[in-house]
């Protein structure tokens, strides 16, 4: 979930917003009707305006549309906005619209729900032949020589601090991404186009690529970097590649579960692939380092390993699995059955923690106790 401070972060990255803003420029047409898709804080919906949409329909989930329902009357659009605080997919507009705005991603494009958002938003909102902004993003990677970086990843757990065994843990770091900086200097090898992302076309939230190289020079290898570049519209585009300006994305790096000297005459092939699997992508990097024919290095790596899932956490996600409600799911159901059923004068939140204090009293030794366990409930699941 975005915090205001980290929305903040996006408007004061100069580059994206110039480029967002020139974007908005070259497309507005007086009389336009824009979708901003998750609007925010309301920046881009506002930008609109100011450049003489008509009707901008802003959609935000995260509780910072407060702000942008603020910002909208300070800078009297009130008459122009309709904020909507609401997951897209779960809206209707009354009317379809010319151009839809947004910037859903995060370090990578690859990011929750973002495409079939899109998707979905696109087949339902735009007009035939409506403008996307952004157009297309472009996924780039090459293998890197970070061992600053890789040190950060290995050393706690391979290290003996204070001379304790902590290395059952470094597998599990060793199969996850984080955000990096990468200078050109450390990249190894050329940067190869891993996909393509056309909004106007697209339809499927997974990828899988194939790099391959034939090593020139000698290095050490710590890892893949993967960084995007976008169109925003034509003629207007920024890259987060390693030397560029840097943007709020950054670049991803995935770690190797080792690091590799290659060689000149090494041959280096990565399989990369990212499937969405409900709101999360699980991402897998193959990657093989081979020298005429034999293989010196060869890793399966996965975010699904760095899941922290005991035995009896994966039994429950076993299809055949037949699930028991323990006793906060107990209290849920009884919250809401109780806000389902129940007559007005008992489903109050009082009336509601009252009951709760006395059905489950070990949890809730006082009404007063209970009253934000409800509270938590009627925010997520009720009007
Ligand atoms: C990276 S922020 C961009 C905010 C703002 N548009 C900007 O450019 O500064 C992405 C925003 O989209 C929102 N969002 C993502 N998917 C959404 C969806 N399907 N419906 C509504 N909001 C969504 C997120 O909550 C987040 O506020």
């Amino acid at each position: 979930m975005y915090s205001l401070f980290g929305y903040g972060k996006m408007i004061a990255d100069r580059h994206r917003m110039n480029a967002y803003v020139k974007a908005l420029e070259n497309s507005i047409q007086p009389g336009s009707i824009v979708l901003d898709l998750g609007t925010g804080t309301g920046i881009s919906a506002m930008l609109a305006c100011q450049l003489g949409a008509e009707r901008v329909y802003a959609i935000e989930s995260n509780p910072a549309i407060i702000v942008a329902k603020s910002a909208v009357k300070d800078n009297d659009f009130t008459n122009k906005i309709e904020l909507i605080q609401e997951l897209s997919v779960n809206v209707n507009l009354p009317e379809k619209v010319d151009l839809m705005i947004s910037d859903l991603r995060g370090i990578l494009p690859f990011f929750q729900q973002h495409i079939p958002a899109i998707v979905d938003a696109r087949s339902r909102f735009l007009k035939e032949g409506g403008i996307m902004i952004p157009l297309r993003d472009r996924l780039w990677g090459t293998l890197v020589c970070a061992p600053e970086l890789y040190r950060t990843y290995s050393s706690p757990w391979q290290d003996f601090p204070y001379n304790l065994n902590l290395k059952s843990a470094r597998r599990f770091v060793l199969n996850s991404w984080q955000r990096c900086r990468i200078t050109p200097e450390q990249c190894l090898l050329k940067p190869q186009l891993l996909t393509t992302l056309n909004y106007p076309e697209i339809s499927t939230p997974n990828f899988q690529a194939r790099l391959e190289w034939e090593v020139e020079q000698d290095g050490l290898v710590h890892g893949l970097c993967l960084w995007f570049d976008a169109k925003l519209v034509e003629g207007v585009e920024f890259s987060n590649a390693p030397g560029e300006p840097d943007l709020i994305y950054g670049q991803a790096f995935f770690p190797w579960l080792e690091s590799v000297a290659i060689a000149a005459g090494d041959r280096i092939i990565c399989e990369i692939k990212a499937n969405l699997i409900g709101e999360k992508y699980i991402w897998q990097w193959h990657s093989q380092v081979t020298h005429k024919g034999e293989i010196k290095a060869n890793f399966q790596q996965s975010t699904f390993n760095a899941q922290l899932l005991n035995p009896e956490a994966l039994k429950r996600r076993s299809p055949d699995y037949i699930p028991q409600l323990n006793e906060e799911g107990k209290i849920v159901h009884f919250i809401l059955s109780t806000i389902a059923n129940a007559s007005d004068r008992e489903r109050d939140l009082e009336a509601i923690s009252r009951q709760c204090a006395t059905i489950f009293p070990e949890r809730f030794p006082t009404w007063e106790s209970a009253l934000n366990r409800v509270r938590d409930a009627i925010e997520n699941y009720s009007l």
